[in-house]
Order: structure tokens, then sequence, then C-alpha cells
């Protein structure tokens, strides 16, 4: 009785207003594809179910063991072709049926998108997201940013190490699909392993693995505004969990503005605490982080080497795989201990005092 009460609040607990993670809400005509398969598909299990359970009870119940009473056999039905031919075939025309528009289903959501279509690369990194838009030289982390009613043709690729490595016979390093720039460039050094991800975003579409060496495709697209969850669905290491992300559907003419405000190097002008923090951020975080237009400690530009692209970080409203808010405390938090906030984090403690973290905060600040 009572864990049976446990197990309802439980049940009740998953269908709290705020869990917006649905499958069963969908929010975009891909999504939709795949809920108008599973409702039809869902109703034939379900006769299937009640059909099969209800003989079987009805069959137990009439011929229980009864005390004193001889027991009731059923007439013998073995080796009666009628019936075996019936209960091969219908089941036979059940499964075709139901693959008719599965089987159309897949080949409809695989098809690349015509037309207005927006691309963008995804890459799957432990234990975070980063989108990368090669039409719009965009790179940003966590936070997928997409225009409303039009397709966005994701490409998605699996980072890390033992990606990218050059074959034994010394020839140049696959090259990653995911990867703008000159065809010739060098994959970018990584943190962390190339494992297996899997893009989720319940309400805009079905499930995507990100396999390394592997390049996959999605298509997303959002009808309404809005903030949709999503988050990776393959246990991919010790921060699988908090490898989550959003994406920020946006009416066209804010995407553009979006866009706009992303392509516009950080302001070079800091001060105060700021420029401390600065110096601090050039000496330390861009062995990982990149800034765009941010020279590092020995004068060269800051590349990305695996972390996040922190150009428009206080644009994005969370970091750390999106399981946290970006403000002045978490960063802080962040910054200063970063294992305590994620056990398997491949940010580096550099023991900073608590007056450089707070300065290294007071420049992320600027990186509006
Ligand atoms: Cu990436 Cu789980």
């Amino acid at each position: 009785m009572v864990l049976g009460l446990v197990a309802l609040a439980l049940v009740a607990a998953a269908c709290a207003p705020n869990a917006t993670q649905s499958a069963l809400e969908p929010k975009g005509p891909y999504a939709q594809k795949s809920f108008d398969l599973f409702v039809p598909v869902f109703w034939v299990a379900v006769a299937i179910f009640v059909i099969v359970e209800g003989v079987l009870v009805l069959f137990v119940f009439r011929y229980r063991h009864r005390r004193n009473q001889s027991p009731r056999i059923p007439a013998q039905v073995h080796g009666n072709t009628r019936l075996e031919i019936a209960w091969t075939i219908l089941p036979t025309l059940i499964l075709a049926g139901v693959a008719v528009p599965t089987i159309a289903t897949i080949w409809d959501l695989a098809a690349k998108p015509t037309g207005d279509v927006l691309e963008v690369n995804v890459l799957a990194h432990q234990w975070w997201w980063e989108f990368d838009y090669p039409g719009e030289q965009i790179l940003t982390a966590n936070e997928l940013h997409i225009p409303t009613g039009r397709p966005v043709y994701l490409t998605l690729c699996a980072v890390g190490f033992g990606y990218g490595t050059p074959p034994s016979n010394g020839g140049p390093p696959a090259p990653n699909a995911c990867q703008t720039g000159p065809p010739d460039s060098q994959p970018p050094a990584s943190i962390g392993g190339a494992v297996i991800h899997s893009f989720w975003v319940p309400e805009l579409a079905g499930t995507q693995d990100v396999v390394p060496s592997l390049t996959n495709h999605l298509t997303i697209q959002a009808d309404e505004p809005g903030v949709y969850r999503g988050q990776c669905k393959e246990f991919c290491g010790l921060s699988h969990a908090y490898m989550r992300f959003r994406v920020v559907a946006q009416t066209p003419d804010d995407f553009a503005r979006w866009v706009a405000e992303q392509q516009a190097p950080a302001s070079p002008d800091v001060s105060g605490p700021a420029a401390a923090g600065k110096e601090i951020f050039q000496q330390t975080c861009t062995a990982c982080h990149a800034v765009a237009g941010l020279e590092s400690a020995n004068g060269q530009p800051a590349i990305a080497n695996g972390a996040p692209n922190l150009t428009h970080l206080m644009s994005r409203e969370c970091f750390r795989g999106c399981t946290l808010e970006t403000n002045d405390e978490n960063l802080a938090r962040w910054i200063a201990d970063p294992r305590s906030v994620e056990a398997g984090s491949f940010m580096p403690d550099y023991g900073l005092t608590s007056e450089q973290v707070d300065q290294v905060v007071a420049f992320l600040n600027t990186l509006e």
C-alpha cells in the first residue's frame, strides 16, 4: 500500500507541468511526424495487449485447479491446420501494416530538407555541446539558437581524443565533417575522449546518436518561439548527466538580430577589476578557451582548444553543459573549484585566490 502510494507520487512528479521534455507534446513538424507514427502503433499494441492478456486471464480462471474436482481439460487443437495458418498470417499482416508507415516515416525524416534551410554543425564533447554555424561563422556552446518555421539541418560529430588521429600510413587525419575552415587545416585539439553521445530535444525531433568517425544528420524545426530543453541521451562517461543543452527558437527577425550580435567581436575595452581578470584569463584560460579578438599571453590569437568559445558567454543563459545559470555566483564557484561542481570536469583548478576569481568573473561579464 505504502509502496503503491510512493510509486504513484513518483509517477505524478514526472508529470509536473514544468517538465517539458516530452516527445508526446511535439512542437514542430519533425517531432510531429514521429508522434503521428507513434499514436497508431501504440493503439495497435494496446489492442494486442488487451486481447492476449484478456484471453490469458480468462483461460487461467476458467481452467484453474479446483479442490475435489477432476481437472477440466480444454479441447485439444494441436495440429489444427486452419488455426496454425490463421495465427501465422494474422501477426504477419499486423507487422506488415505497421511497417508501411514506419518505413515511410524513417525515409521522410532521413531526407535532407530542401529550400530555405539553416545548417548547423553539432560537436559533442565530453561533456558539452558546441554549435557551429558555418554559413554565419558563429560558434557557441550549449545553446542552439534557431529561427522558427525554418528547417534546421544538423550535422553531428563526436570530438575528443582518438578523433582526427593521423592514420598509421602517415596520411592526413580524417576530415571532420563538422569542422569548418580550410579543408587542409588540422582538426581542433580536443579535451576528453571521442565517445558516443546522443542528441535529443524531445519536443522538436527524435534522437540521433553522435558517433566518433561517423557523420550523422538530424533535422529539427520549431513552429513557435520558445526554449526547448535537450540532453545527451547516451551514457558517455562520468558527467553524462551534465550534458544538457537548450534550443532557443526565435522569430526570424530576432534570430537575425542574435546572429548579428554573435558575429560582433567581444568589446576590447575593459578597465578596473575586469582588466586584471583579462590578464589572468590570457595567461591561464586561453590554454583551452577562445574569445574572438583576444590574444593569448604570448601574443598569439587565442584558439579554442577543446573548451567552449567564450566570445559572447554572457549572452548564454546557461553554461557548464547548460546545468548552471550564467551568473556571478555560479561562474565564481565553477572557476574556483570545477571538480566540486562536476566530478568529471576537465577544467583545471588553477588555484586562483578569491580576489583573482572575482576579477576573472568581472572580465567574463564584459563578454556580452
Ligand atoms: Cu554525452 Cu551522454
